[in-house]
């Protein structure tokens, strides 16, 4: 008799629309593993119960999505070091012994794929940030871990950043201030405003732009984003959106899981929904 294959899920709310299973399949068709990745949707007060049932069951790991990654910080019962400084958890690992290990992959997703489709390296670089939420808290040690000479975090509400950077400066130079403050003096400008940048709002300066010589938005979509749409109007050449960052993480999380680093490349040309990963 065989044994069932090994369960991962991705957990959160809403879920349906996760493209997490798809990249999950296609790394083990790639790699040759077997295994099932579903959808575990859970309402906002139940991500406790929901994640207790799905290892009492023998799911093996999953990875957390929004709102529950700070909550997937407080229930793991160890965390690497670089989930523990961004006090937040995208992957949830049962080790042997039964426990579980919470790990942040985000970061490690976004070095990857900015330095790649970018190709300009983190190290030596300065790095505008705009946005101060919980995605930016994992990022920023793994910029500084490549190398970065400066980051400046630039958030709407001020006092979050300035909170942001003061947590984070025994890794590096780094500063945080009001986004309609922020100037120009960057060679990377990352997107990680949530709403993106629409209309009259957020309200920034094309002046951050002066000195780039890419953008990156964390967040993705079929078209083009918005701030993609903005920072090619103002003439930034390489650009590109976070498709490959979601791809990234995921590659790192089934590592974890499964000891197999699988290749990406092919992976976020065949599934990439249409961004603009290439300069026009
Ligand atoms: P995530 O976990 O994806 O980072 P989040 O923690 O909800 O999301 O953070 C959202 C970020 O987008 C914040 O930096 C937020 O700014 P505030 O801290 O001032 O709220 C930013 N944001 C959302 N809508 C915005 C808008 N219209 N203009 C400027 N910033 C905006």
């Amino acid at each position: 008799m065989t044994a069932s294959p090994d369960r991962y899920a991705v957990i959160g709310h809403p879920v349906d629309h996760s493209r997490s299973p798809d990249i999950h399949a296609a790394f083990a068709r790639q790699t040759g593993q077997t295994l099932v990745y579903e959808r575990l949707p859970a309402a906002p007060d139940a991500f406790a119960a929901t994640v207790a049932a799905f290892f009492a069951e023998g799911g093996a790991g999953l990875n957390v999505t929004l709102p529950f990654k700070g909550e997937a910080a407080a229930y793991a019962d160890r965390l690497t070091d670089r989930a523990r400084r961004a006090g937040a958890v995208n992957t949830l690992a049962r080790e042997d012994d039964g426990t579980l290990l919470g790990d942040n992959t985000d970061g490690i997703g976004l070095a990857r794929d900015l330095e790649r489709q970018l190709q300009i390296p983190i190290a030596g670089s300065r790095i505008l940030i705009l946005g101060a939420g919980g995605a930016v808290r994992g990022v920023i040690p793994v910029l500084f871990e490549h190398g970065a000479a400066a980051i400046h975090v630039a958030n709407r509400t001020a006092a979050k950043a300035e909170a942001m950077a003061a947590d984070f400066t025994d890794l590096g130079d780094i500063g945080g201030g009001a986004l309609s403050r922020a100037t120009g003096g960057w060679d990377i400008v990352v997107n990680a405003i949530s709403a993106g940048l629409t209309g009259e709002t957020p309200d920034v300066s094309p002046a951050v732009l002066d000195d780039a010589r890419g953008a990156y938005d964390m967040i993705y979509a079929d078209q083009p984003t918005p701030f993609l749409r903005w920072v090619a109007e103002h003439g930034i050449e390489r650009r590109c959106d976070g498709f490959g960052m979601l791809v990234e993480q995921a590659a790192e999380s089934f590592a974890l899981w499964r000891g197999v680093h699988p290749q990406t490349a092919d992976v976020i040309a065949a599934l990439r929904p249409g961004g603009d990963r290439h300069p026009s």
